[in-house]
C-alpha cells in the first residue's frame, strides 16, 4: 500500500473516508483472507483493501444497484477476487453462506449514503436540491419519504423526528405535516425544507440546520437504518473467525451509540447487575476493543473532504 493508492482514491466520485485508518486497523492479516465490505458503494475502500492484500477475496454488498455497477468497474483489476451482491447488509451472513463462507477475517460497514447518492437530484436525499421526496437507497423498495409523510399517523411522525432527528419542536413539525397533507400531498424536498425553516426554535441553536435533521430522520426511517445496523452487528459477531476484525464508520450519534454499546457489551465478560455474588447471565466475551475512543479524521483529511468531519471509526476483534 503506498501514497499513490490512497491519493488515487480521491479521483472517484465518492471520496472514501478514513482510508488509511481503515486499512491499518482492519486489514492486519497477510496471506489469504476473506473480507466483507457491507457497504461497497463506489468501491473506494474495497479497492484499497484488495490492493493492500493481494490474496484477499472480497464480498461486496450494497442495496444500491447503481453503486454496485460503479463498484464493478472500479474493482475490475481484481475481478477474480470479488463477489458483488445487491442486498442489505442485515443479510450479510446469508450472502456469505451463499458463497460457502462460514467465517470471515474482516467486515467493514461505512454507513449512510455516498456523495453520488446525495448529489443525484432524483434520489431526494438533499434538502439543498428540489427533488422528489424519495430517499430510498434501494430504488426497488416500497417505502419512500413522501409515502411516510402522506400516510404515517401524527404519533409516528412525531416520534421519528424526535428520536431520529433529535428535533426539539417535533410535535409542531408533525402537526404541520399532517395539517398540510389534508390540503395537498407532500411530493418535493423544497416544500419540506421550507416548512422546517419556517418553525422558529425547531432545533438547537448552533447545531445542524433544521432541514438537515428532518431529512436525516426521514432517511433513517425510509431505509430502516438502525434496525439494519443492529442486525448486521449481531450477525458479524457470529461470522468473524477468531482474530477477525470488524470496522464501522458512522456519521451521526444515533449510529455511533449503537456501535459503541454493542462493542462494549461484546467486550464485557459479564452482564449481571453489580452486587450479584456469582455470574448468572451466561454472557460470553466475544470482542476485544481495538481502540477505546473512536478514530476520527485528521484536519488534513477534513480540509480535503468535508464529509469526513463527523465520521467516527470503531474497530473490534473477535477473540
Ligand atoms: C458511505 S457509502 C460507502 C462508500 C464506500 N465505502 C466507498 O469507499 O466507496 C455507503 C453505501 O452503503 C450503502 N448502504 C447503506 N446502508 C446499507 C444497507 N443496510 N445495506 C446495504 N447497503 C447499504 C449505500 O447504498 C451506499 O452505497
Amino acid at each position: 500500500m503506498n501514497e499513490n493508492d490512497i491519493s488515487e482514491n480521491r479521483k472517484f466520485e465518492h471520496i472514501s473516508v478514513l482510508p488509511r485508518e481503515v486499512l491499518d486497523l482492519l486489514i492486519v492479516k497477510t496471506g489469504p483472507m476473506k473480507v466483507i465490505d457491507g457497504t461497497v458503494g463506489y468501491g473506494g475502500h474495497s479497492s484499497l483493501i484488495l490492493k493492500k492484500n493481494a490474496e484477499a477475496v472480497l464480498l461486496g454488498i450494497d442495496r444500491d444497484g447503481e453503486a454496485l455497477a460503479a463498484a464493478e468497474k472500479v474493482l475490475s483489476f481484481a475481478m477474480d477476487r470479488i463477489h458483488l451482491v445487491k442486498d442489505s447488509f442485515s443479510n450479510l451472513a446469508a450472502c456469505a453462506a451463499g458463497l460457502g463462507w462460514h467465517s470471515v477475517d474482516a467486515i467493514l460497514l461505512d454507513l449512510g449514503v455516498s456523495s453520488p447518492q446525495i448529489d443525484n437530484p432524483l434520489r431526494g436525499f438533499s434538502y439543498r436540491l428540489d427533488c422528489p421526496l424519495d430517499m430510498r437507497m434501494d430504488v426497488q423498495s416500497r417505502e419512500t419519504a413522501s409515502r411516510i409523510l402522506n400516510t404515517y399517523p401524527y404519533e409516528d411522525l412525531e416520534r421519528i423526528f424526535r428520536e431520529y432527528g433529535e428535533i426539539q419542536k417535533s410535535r409542531k413539525l408533525a402537526d404541520e405535516i399532517v395539517r398540510r397533507r389534508s390540503e395537498k400531498e407532500w411530493t418535493h424536498t423544497a416544500e419540506l425544507a421550507d416548512l422546517c425553516n419556517s418553525i422558529p426554535g425547531i432545533v438547537r441553536r448552533g447545531g445542524p440546520p433544521a432541514p438537515s435533521l428532518c431529512f436525516q430522520a426521514l432517511r433513517i426511517e425510509v431505509n430502516r437504518e438502525l434496525e439494519e445496523l443492529k442486525k448486521a452487528l449481531e450477525d458479524s459477531v457470529k461470522l468473524l473467525a477468531p482474530g477477525g476484525r470488524i470496522a464501522v464508520i458512522s456519521f451521526h450519534s444515533l449510529e455511533d451509540r449503537i456501535v459503541k454499546q454493542y462493542f462494549r457489551m461484546m467486550a464485557s465478560y459479564c452482564l449481571c447487575p453489580p452486587g450479584l455474588p456469582i455470574c448468572m447471565c451466561g454472557h460470553r466475551q466475544s470482542f476485544k476493543l481495538i481502540a477505546k475512543k473512536p478514530v476520527v479524521a485528521t484536519e488534513d483529511e477534513t480540509r480535503e473532504n468535508r464529509r469526513a468531519a463527523p465520521a467516527k471509526l470503531r474497530v473490534a476483534e473477535k477473540i
